[in-house]
């Protein structure tokens, strides 16, 4: 008696094994199927690189990007050695010319700047939601294909009056023109990663990891940031 038991319980689990790899493989045609459709609805700026041009790529969703989530090793006494996340508006370079750094305007009163004076090593989260593209093409901000970038390395201050300093501020005030609003007692300063790694989700088979060197020389020539704040500008 009991071993028919044991014959159903095998039989029901080898179904559900089967009936689940029918509906992972259904799935996957049906992501294929809807990454493949055109659409010309874009509230989005512009359809990304090919998912197979990985600099290009990473260099995109970064210049892309309006904020970051930027983890840090928390100071806070009660959660002190933990990872810590906050929003920080970002650029990567003016909206016409784009480095691949990721530029901060940051006050020590903020959490991550107490964080980082302690220890200076973070992680940046740009995805290519921020563009609204995966919303609009039905992709949840999970999927591989709603590309997302890591970047992590040590945070430093930029020297003022640096040229690097003129232009990371202007390019910070130019895509955030509310900082120029920003309480002026918060003694603000521009920060950069320095970038120690790269790695990006970027459709199936895994993560990539992309040697910083290349990204940094990689010449981002994209417009659509400009296009799409010089339509703003027209509206
Ligand atoms: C872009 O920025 C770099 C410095 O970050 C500068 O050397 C270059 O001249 C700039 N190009 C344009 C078109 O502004
Ligand atoms: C980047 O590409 C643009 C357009 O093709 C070109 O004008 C510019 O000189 C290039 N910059 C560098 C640093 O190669």
């Amino acid at each position: 008696m009991k071993w028919v038991y044991v014959l159903v319980a095998c039989l029901c689990f080898f179904n559900s094994l089967v009936d689940c790899k029918w509906k992972h493989e259904r799935r996957e045609n049906h992501w294929r199927e809807n990454a493949n459709e055109v659409t010309t609805a874009s509230s989005y700026r512009q359809d990304p690189p090919d998912h197979t041009k990985l600099i290009p790529m990473a260099r995109y969703v970064l210049h892309n990007a309006d904020w970051a989530s930027l983890a840090t090793i928390s100071i806070l006494p009660a959660i002190e050695g933990f990872p810590f996340s906050n929003v920080k508006s970002i650029v990567d370079g003016s909206l016409a010319n784009s480095t691949g750094v990721p530029y901060f305007y940051m006050s020590p009163l903020d959490f991550s700047a107490r964080d980082l004076a302690k220890n200076s090593r973070a992680t940046v989260l740009v995805s290519l939601e921020e563009t609204r593209y995966c919303e609009n093409k039905k992709i949840d901000p999970e999927d591989p294909r709603c590309t997302r970038l890591m970047l992590s390395g040590k945070m430093k201050k930029i020297k003022e009056r640096t040229p690097e300093y003129v232009f990371a501020k202007a390019a910070l005030f130019e895509r955030h023109p509310a900082m120029a609003d920003f309480p002026p007692d918060h003694n603000w300063f521009v920060a950069k990663l320095k970038i120690a790694q790269i790695a990006m989700i970027d459709w199936f088979g895994g993560a990539k990891y992309i040697p910083v060197r290349d990204y940094l020389a990689y010449n981002y020539t994209g417009t659509e940031m400009l296009q799409f704040h010089n339509k703003g500008l027209q509206k």
